[in-house]
């Protein structure tokens, strides 16, 4: 066991399942129940998700165990374990900047994330509001037509109170978590509502099963199509599995340094890596029968989940309950990965600073709530501003897309190339060799993918990001 509190002076994890589920709580969010059927449908389906399966396991997997044993390792805010690394293994402290970049991406990240939790608000208060009105037995929002059901979400957006309100609304609650802690806040969280999470999921999938189109989802994300295959696909399906598993931004470096010694990260890190797939398999499985139901193009777009979904619950059985639990779902998985986000910056400041937590968890209000306002603002009053537009992949782009490009495209990978290099060969043989739970052939294949597969495939990633 590791004891409450207890990790190097610092909070730690009450117990080695309070991490796993505050890990998986933290992978498991928008970028599984929003982007990956999006994705999914834009790219492909079965093709996708073949390629997206083999990226998981063979280059996100090893950077997954990398940064947590880097957290681990020095047991202090990510900046200081990646520079103690460093340091031990004879390297520049300079390195401490590995976790410099990933500190910044998950802020940026916090800040646009927190816009779309915002979105998912609106459809909770939608369909909380139909289910209060109509009674839960027929079909949701019943005195819509499909249009006008299409058209709540592009009216949310054209709105800045509603926007920036529930954005900041959002932020605050999230802010809570941070400011209660890691075992009073953050876990607490995890272990009371990833439970929750794991029923609506798998209770809406079920219902989708009897009611929705369920052989035409089956079909649509299991036939592989080899053909379908290319660049594209590949930088698709790469690039959303960091993003799922929270890769490239110090994430699992400070959720491992508050793990002890004695827990086995190689066993933890598949753990969390197969929850994560396998959450968006079934996220997959819960949406696209009830799409396809309603007649839905897979393609949808980001709109699939917030204006094909609403308007699939229409023409089902119990919509509005269902809808209400479908997008109450949205919002737990959604908070348990602010948080995380949060967390980053917040653990950072605290040590650099030396800032209480709640003066910490306060600070993260104003930045990522303040980052969050331009981001949201780009749907409406700031739809012109497009301040990068002499950067050719910016071009056209509001704050919104801006921050988003920025990290996905640029930062998440350039954050996980830095980790592959200082575990892989600075720190080789220092993380190579000990602690990491693997042993025999698996260690061996372990240290050639975190040496030179991932770090390739993640350059490849970068340059065809940047160029095509
Ligand atoms: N993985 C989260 C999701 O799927 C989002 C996320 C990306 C994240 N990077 C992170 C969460 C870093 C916590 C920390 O929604």
């Amino acid at each position: 066991m590791v004891a409450a509190g207890a990790v190097n002076g610092r909070e730690g994890w009450s117990s080695k399942t309070a991490f796993v589920l505050a890990a998986i709580g933290s992978a498991v969010g928008l970028g599984n129940l929003w982007r990956f059927p999006t994705e999914a449908g834009e790219n492909g389906g079965g093709a996708f998700v073949l390629v997206y399966i083999a990226c998981v396991i063979l280059i996100c997997l090893p950077v997954l165990l990398a940064e947590t044993l880097i957290g681990r390792y020095g047991q202090d805010s990510p900046t200081l374990s990646a520079r103690k690394l460093a340091v031990d293994s004879g390297a520049s402290p300079l390195w401490e900047g590995v976790a410099g970049v990933g500190i910044l991406t998950a802020t940026i990240v916090a800040g646009f994330y927190c816009v779309v939790g915002g979105w998912v608000l609106y459809y909770v208060g939608v369909f909380a509001v139909d289910s209060v009105s109509s009674g839960v037995t027929g079909g949701a929002l019943q005195g819509m037509d499909v249009d006008a059901v299409s058209a709540l979400f592009p009216s949310l957006l054209e709105s800045p109170s509603l926007v920036v309100g529930l954005q900041l609304l959002f932020v605050v609650v999230t802010a809570f978590f941070t400011y209660r802690g890691v075992s009073k806040g953050i876990e607490l969280m995890a272990v009371y509502l990833m439970p929750v999470f794991f029923f609506l999921l798998i209770a809406i999938t079920v219902y989708g099963m009897f009611s929705g189109a369920f052989g035409d989802a089956v079909a649509y994300l299991f036939t592989f199509e080899p053909e379908k295959i290319d660049g594209t696909v590949v930088l698709a399906a790469l690039g959303q599995a960091f993003f799922s598993l929270s890769l490239g931004m110090a994430g699992m470096m400070t959720y491992g340094s508050y793990v002890g010694r004695d827990v086995n990260l190689a066993g933890t890190s598949g753990v969390i890596a197969a929850a994560d797939t396998g959450v968006a398999l079934l996220a997959g499985l819960c949406i696209f029968p009830i799409v396809f139901a309603a007649g839905i193009a897979a393609g949808a777009g980001p709109g699939l989940m917030f204006q094909a979904i609403p308007v699939a619950f229409q023409s089902i059985p119990g919509g509005s309950l269902v809808g209400l639990l479908f997008f109450l779902m949205v919002t737990v998985a959604a908070l348990t990965s602010s948080v995380a986000l949060f967390e980053v910056p917040t653990a950072w400041a605290m040590e650099k600073f030396h800032v209480s937590r709640p003066k910490a968890a306060l600070s993260m209000i104003a930045l990522i709530g303040a980052l969050g306002v331009f981001a949201g603002l780009s749907f409406n009053a700031l739809a012109e501003f497009h301040p990068l537009d002499f950067i050719p992949i910016f071009t056209g782009m509001g704050m919104f897309d801006i921050l988003d490009t920025l990290t996905t495209k640029l930062m998440i990978p350039i954050g996980a190339i830095l980790v592959c290099v200082l575990v892989g060969w600075v720190a080789s043989d220092r993380l190579v060799d000990a602690e990491n739970g693997l042993s025999g052939w698996l260690h061996r294949f372990w240290r050639l993918l975190i040496r030179y597969l991932s770090p390739l495939a993640l350059v490849l990633i970068l340059i065809y990001g940047l160029f095509a």
